[in-house]
């Protein structure tokens, strides 16, 4: 049997998925970075799908990729959609590129349907969310706002490269960076599509759930410095060992949430030098990473936290500093178009859902500049930032349609800011 004009649109979507899902730097796995020649790869793909359903494909000079569809007037505030293309190491292929292809997709349905927008859209594919290679979050979404920190662009990665120099390379101009006028302005809407990355949705037996905002993050840099010595000689009471000290921190960190089920701490990576077998740990360097609901509680944790790791490496007569390389505040998404994801998931399931996020997405720092929404689809075992992540095409194709959906009301009445504010 022939294949509809919308079946194609499904299938195009698993393919990219798929696609996508190959552009990886290490094999088995999948590993793409910001600035590596994976994400040069995906770029051009992402460029060339876009240019498939219609929109207009561009380049911004971090490498975020752009489809734009042109309103039928001049001026009205817009509506941007997507995610990020970037991933974790060793990780699943729906975390960001999902609301990428769905975003793609429900262009393209849109377009088959004759739509024509009242409002610009453009569909947007962040090269760094993740922050992986550089440390620092959120790097594509802050560039598409022009609130892109500067500095960090003299962050290097654990080669020695700069972030400044990979996008010299590519022939982007860093110079007068945040200087461009910046896609996204206040009065628009930015709406995020993305897996769940957790347990809630399956818990209740839905495709689909609508979110209340995201969780407030920070990322916490530490040394501790201890000092190196001979592993068969040193007693115990002359050793300053920086990874004893690093191991009780890290529990430390653990126990830092065991009486706040919505909060998290984590270590997610460690540096311990000089990492040899008969030598005693002189240094180690691990990240801490926070997340709690609010932004006072985020704080609060910090420095309870802070105080806690001090009184460690003073006992063990070892040195601590933590440097706070990035905070983000929680964000409310805005209750409009809460309330049209809502309407939109009504028709596709028997019931919505709504709840915080407790992972970041590009939405949290989009929300510092315009209203924000977003969209979870359900994830197999909550799982994610893990090869085994995984999305069914039945949740994504119900995803697809609630997302036409809601892309086509908010279109048709547009909330004003002053309707959010009220
Ligand atoms: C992104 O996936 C994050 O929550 O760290
Ligand atoms: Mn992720
Ligand atoms: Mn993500």
């Amino acid at each position: 049997m022939k294949e509809t004009p919308q079946q194609a649109v499904l299938r195009k979507l698993f393919d990219r998925i798929e696609t996508l899902g190959t552009i990886s730097s290490d094999t088995p796995g999948l590993t793409r970075v910001f600035l590596s020649k994976e994400m040069d790869i995906a770029s051009r793909l992402i460029q060339s799908w876009m240019s498939n359903a219609g929109l207009i494909a561009s380049v911004d000079r971090m490498q975020n990729v752009v489809g734009s569809w042109p309103a039928e007037t001049a001026h009205p505030p817009a509506i941007h959609i997507g995610s990020h293309y970037d991933t974790v190491i060793n990780a699943g292929k729906y975390d960001g590129p999902l609301g990428v292809l769905l975003s793609i997709a429900a262009v393209e349905t849109l377009r088959l349907e004759g739509y024509e927008p009242k409002h610009p859209i453009n569909v947007a594919a962040f090269c760094d969310e993740e922050g992986v290679r550089f440390r620092s979050t959120f790097l594509g979404s802050s560039f598409f706002c022009g609130t892109f920190d500067t500095r960090f662009l003299d962050n290097v990665d654990d080669a020695g490269n700069s972030m400044r120099s990979l996008l010299e390379l590519r022939g982007f101009d860093t110079s007068s960076f945040n200087q461009g006028t910046p896609l996204i302005g206040k009065d628009d809407l930015f709406l995020e599509a993305h897996i769940e990355q957790g347990p809630i949705l399956e818990r209740l037996n839905l495709s689909l759930g609508v979110v209340s905002g995201i969780a407030a993050q920070t990322r916490i840099h530490v040394t501790i410095t201890g000092e190196s010595g001979h592993a068969g000689t040193t007693p115990l009471d002359l050793r300053r060992d920086a990874l004893t000290t690093a191991a009780e921190m890290i529990l430390a960190v653990e126990a830092s949430f065991a009486d706040n089920p919505n909060a998290r701490a984590t270590v997610g990576q460690i540096k311990n030098y000089p990492n040899a077998t008969n030598a005693i740990p002189g240094e180690v360097e691990f990240m801490i990473d926070l997340r709690n609901p609010v932004t006072a509680g985020l704080n609060q944790m910090r420095d309870t936290l802070l105080n806690k790791l001090d009184e460690i490496a003073a006992r063990r007569t070892t040195e601590f500093k933590a440097e706070i390389l990035q905070t983000v505040d929680s964000i409310t998404c805005d209750s409009n178009v809460q309330q049209a994801l809502s309407k939109a998931l009504a028709k596709h399931q028997e019931r919505v859902t709504t709840f915080t996020s407790g992972a970041g997405h590009d939405a949290l720092k989009i929300a510092q500049t315009c209203r924000t929404g977003m969209m979870f689809v359900r994830c197999r075992n909550g799982l994610s930032h893990h090869p085994d992540e995984y999305c069914s095409p039945k949740d994504i194709e119900v995803a697809l349609a609630a997302w036409v959906d809601t892309l086509r009301e908010l279109d048709q009445n547009f909330p004003t800011p002053e309707k959010a504010n009220a």
